[in-house]
């Protein structure tokens, strides 16, 4: 399996993500994305958007603020309930996780649903000791909320303390009747949403995998109470399809369903699809069965309707929810990790990242011999530039910008010669998986093209 620090070197020296604040020395856990990373991420939400929105007549979007009435969290259970248990380290000042530090340290312990108390035994029990600096002496277990706070307002002291989002539901919650209202969706339908949330996660890393702030794919399915198994069992299938749409290696996931102590504040069945990291089975994905929880409390909190009548029956009701979510950062590291191949080609280590057709930054790449023909290289350049994702490379030796464009995952590169001006009129088209060369003509170039992307 490949290693995170070759990733991670390969984001950095081609221009996937770079770390925040670079020329500052850094802020710790924050990642920004490159040219490159860009448009992965573009292209995995877009098609995202395409299979759960787009190509359905029962799902719609939204994209809402990022901050909220602080009654919203209240309602929501987050002020309360988003919370995870904390340790410092008395000697480093390290802090973890409680959670993490203990299972991380001792083997087949799970700590889901432990006392406080019982966190401080466990780590004083067994003497764990501090990953950092191997010291065994830390605080006791304290509670943490994860939920960002900011204030509105120029002066702080004055102002009122506000949120960032945590998770993008709650938006679909607090905007169901406005969107039931002006859609006029039948249940069950769905509301979608790509976005921005933020958590102050004690333990942030392992790349972009846990970060303070994140890109979410989510939305909220509203059913009648009784379908809710149907719908869970229907979704989760649907999102294992989604895996091979974006190029997710199937073959390194898994469900694990939540025990009941692990469950959500909100949430009566979870399970999650999980993708074997270098560091270990980590959840990629989540599908919930939210129940009526939130839109029963904000019904409550605010004071306003948020019934369903049922138009066949006139029965009135509180929708229930089957929630499916996707960490669009997540979704991007997991698309990298299941994409990236080494081969040995005539002595040499090929890297190649074998991207799905559709999600790769650069669908083709046009690259002139030598720098004479950049002009006609230009010309075909232009006329797929509009059509396709495209790259113009004219810098250092075929051989590099070949290895440079099966490191980015270019599907196909596009190569003039003299040949092309002087005799043929057709260029080399390589193939980035087999390496294959096919010589075509430029006038069948674009049919061409068309034919190996398709369906990609
Ligand atoms: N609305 C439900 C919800 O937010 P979650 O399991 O807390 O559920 C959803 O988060 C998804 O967001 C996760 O499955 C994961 O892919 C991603 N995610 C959660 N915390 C993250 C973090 N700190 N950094 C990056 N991605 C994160």
């Amino acid at each position: 399996m490949v290693t995170m620090e070759k990733v991670v070197s390969l984001c950095k020296r081609r221009g996937f993500v770079f770390q925040g604040s670079e020329i500052y020395g850094g802020l710790a856990n924050t990642w920004d994305y490159g040219p490159l990373g860009v448009e992965l991420k573009n292209n995995i939400q877009q098609a995202w958007w395409k299979f759960f929105v787009k190509d359905r007549a029962d799902v719609v979007g939204l994209d809402a603020a990022v901050l909220m009435n602080p009654k919203v969290w209240e309602a929501s259970g987050h002020v309360a309930n988003f919370n995870d248990a904390q340790v410092d380290c008395l000697q480093c000042k390290s802090r973890f996780r409680a959670d993490h530090l203990i299972e991380d340290t001792l083997e087949n312990v799970k700590v889901e649903g432990l006392s406080l108390t019982d966190l401080d035994k466990l780590i004083e029990q067994n003497k764990i000791k501090c990953p950092k600096c191997g010291q065994a002496k830390f605080t006791k277990t304290r509670v943490f909320n994860l939920l960002f706070k900011t204030n509105i307002g120029p002066l702080a002291a004055d102002s009122d303390d506000v949120f960032l989002r945590g998770e993008l539901a709650q938006s679909m919650f607090t905007n169901f009747k406005n969107v039931l209202n002006t859609s006029r969706k039948k249940l069950p339908f769905g509301i979608a949403q790509v976005g921005k949330a933020f958590r102050n996660e004690i333990t942030p890393g392992n790349f972009i995998f846990r970060t303070l702030e994140f890109d979410l794919m989510e939305f909220e399915y509203f059913i009648p109470e009784n379908e809710w198994e149907k719908h869970f069992d229907y979704w989760m299938t649907e999102m294992e399809k989604w895996l091979d749409t974006a190029g997710i290696d199937r073959s390194r996931t898994r469900i694990r369903q939540h025990s009941e102590d692990e469950l959500s504040h909100y949430s009566k069945k979870t399970a999650d699809i999980e993708f074997e990291t270098p560091f270990g089975w980590k959840e990629l994905y989540g599908l919930a069965y939210r129940t009526d929880f939130d839109l029963k409390n904000h019904m409550e909190k605010s004071g306003v309707d948020l019934t369903y009548m049922d138009p066949h029956t006139n029965e009135k009701f509180i929708p229930h929810v089957i929630e499916p979510t996707f960490g669009l950062s997540r979704s991007v590291l997991m698309v990298l990790l299941s994409a990236y191949h080494e081969e040995e080609v005539d002595g040499e280590t090929r890297v190649v990242m074998k991207f799905k057709k559709n999600m790769a930054p650069y669908q083709i790449a046009v690259l002139p011999l030598v720098n004479k023909l950049n002009d006609a290289a230009t010309e075909v350049w232009e006329k797929l530039r509009t059509s396709y994702s495209t790259d113009f490379d004219s810098s250092g030796s075929i051989g590099k910008r070949y290895r440079r464009h099966d490191e980015i995952g270019t599907p196909y590169c596009i190569t003039l010669d003299y040949e092309t001006i002087e005799k043929d009129q057709a260029v080399t088209v390589r193939d980035r998986d087999t390496m294959k060369q096919d010589r075509i003509k430029i006038t069948q170039l674009d049919k061409y093209l068309k034919e190996k992307l398709s369906g990609a």
